[in-house]
């Protein structure tokens, strides 16, 4: 049920309306679980194009949050282990994950040219943010 073509189109409008509006929003994107393979596939984003389309599950920041189901936040993304990067121009990233009827089913994933710019604002506004896009579900 990923392949909702009206629904992707939101998705696809909320990433760019995030990007063009939050001066610190430099890639947004949706990740969707696949539970069956345990990983992650890319869904609607804004940016540059990434090359990574699938990770599985534990791998990198999105990874983790596969598992934890917790919002991670990276205030700098050189001082992580376990982070797949996309661009060197990318100094931060955060991860909010999206909750439909209480199962994780995938995760917004942002990313940041400016070192340590996400505060619980973003954390709270993602989380709105999520909740209105799990009732496109
Ligand atoms: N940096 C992410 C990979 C996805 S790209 O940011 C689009 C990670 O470590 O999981």
């Amino acid at each position: 049920h990923h392949r909702d073509t009206s629904r992707d189109e939101k998705l696809l409008q909320l990433c760019h309306l995030l990007k063009e509006n939050i001066d610190y929003y430099d890639w947004v994107g949706f990740y969707f679980r696949n539970g069956e393979k345990e990983e992650l596939i890319l869904g609607p984003y804004a940016g540059e194009p990434t090359d990574h389309t699938v990770i599985p599950f534990g791998k990198g920041i999105c990874g983790q949050v596969a598992v934890s189901n917790q919002n991670f936040v990276v205030p700098d993304v050189s001082a992580q282990d376990n982070y797949i990067a996309c661009s060197i121009s990318v100094k931060s990233e955060i991860v909010v994950p999206l909750f439909v009827d209480g199962v994780n089913i995938g995760q917004i994933d942002i990313d940041s040219g400016v070192l340590d710019p996400f505060t619980e604002m973003d954390e709270r506004f993602l989380e709105f943010v999520n909740a209105e896009v799990a009732k496109l579900f």
